[in-house]
């Protein structure tokens, strides 16, 4: 069996963590603005010092005022979802070229869109190949829920995630994107995983699929974040993991100081 830190290692000191704001259907383009004049001098100030990545994703409306108050600055602007055909009849989806002109991430296979709108894994890995040919960085999430986590099924439910979001991806395709592991019975819940279990689930099945799929490079190239329940308060746990690079914050990265204070967090 895979050990976490078996093979080439590289730590996560070669990997720029990279910590997203998935403000969820939350922030109408006033409140959106609000919440940007909040965060956006210190963010940039802890992006700045190249140490860490910081990434707002707001809901589609806001996304172009959001990327326009960041512009000249090191924080970046992303999408929740995005849809794979590049244009025609579609009603009421939003497409990947769309998307390329106001923001560089796109959050892809959020629990919540696989759970209420019916994402299937065959559909996240078309996503992803929309995004990257579009020049769009995948933040790809994948996790277990409850029952799965109780039956003892993580390990071959993420692994399997990750072996279909990757499906048709070459190598330097694999390299480009972003994993988050978000156990869905930490998300919104307020009962985080542990530093060192979510650490475990990246570097076993996370990394490992990524391994067996292209070699232990890739795997230990690739920038993974955890998310469900992050806070100011337990953000340090997750960020003192080998494996852990960054985290995907809903609920917190509403509330300015909150989120300052996790991106603060993994700079230290
Ligand atoms: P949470 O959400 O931080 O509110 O648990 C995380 C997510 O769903 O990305």
């Amino acid at each position: 069996m895979r050990g976490i830190s078996d093979g080439l290692r590289i730590t996560n000191a070669m990997r720029t963590p990279i910590i997203a704001g998935n403000w969820k259907m939350n922030n109408t383009i006033a409140q959106a603005r609000e919440l940007v004049n909040a965060l956006r001098d210190d963010l940039s100030r802890l992006a700045a010092r190249g140490s860490v990545e910081i990434v707002l994703c707001p809901p589609f409306l806001a996304v172009p005022v959001v990327a326009e108050m960041l512009q000249g600055t090191p924080i970046r602007a992303g999408a929740q979802d995005l849809f794979w055909e590049s244009k025609g009849a579609f009603t009421g989806e939003v497409s990947p070229s769309m998307l390329a002109e106001v923001c560089a991430y796109v959050i892809i296979g959020h629990s919540e869109r696989r759970q209420f709108f019916g994402e299937t894994d065959a559909h996240v890995n078309k996503k992803i190949h929309a995004a990257l040919a579009h020049q769009l960085k995948p933040i790809v999430c994948v996790g277990e829920n409850l029952a799965q986590n109780e039956a003892g099924k993580t390990a071959e439910i993420v692994g399997a995630q990750v072996r279909a979001a990757c499906a048709g991806l070459a190598r330097e395709q694999a390299r480009e994107i972003v994993i988050a592991y978000e156990p869905i019975w930490a998300i919104g819940t307020g009962k985080a995983a542990t530093g060192a279990g979510a650490n475990a689930v990246i570097g076993l099945s996370i990394r490992g699929a990524l391994a067996d799929l292209y070699d232990e490079e890739i795997a230990q190239a690739v920038r993974v974040q955890y998310g469900g329940s992050v806070n100011a308060k337990n953000a340090a746990e997750f960020f003192a993991q080998a494996e852990i690079d960054g985290a995907l914050v809903g609920g917190a990265s509403l509330i300015a100081p909150d989120f300052i204070a996790i991106c603060r967090a993994v700079v230290k």
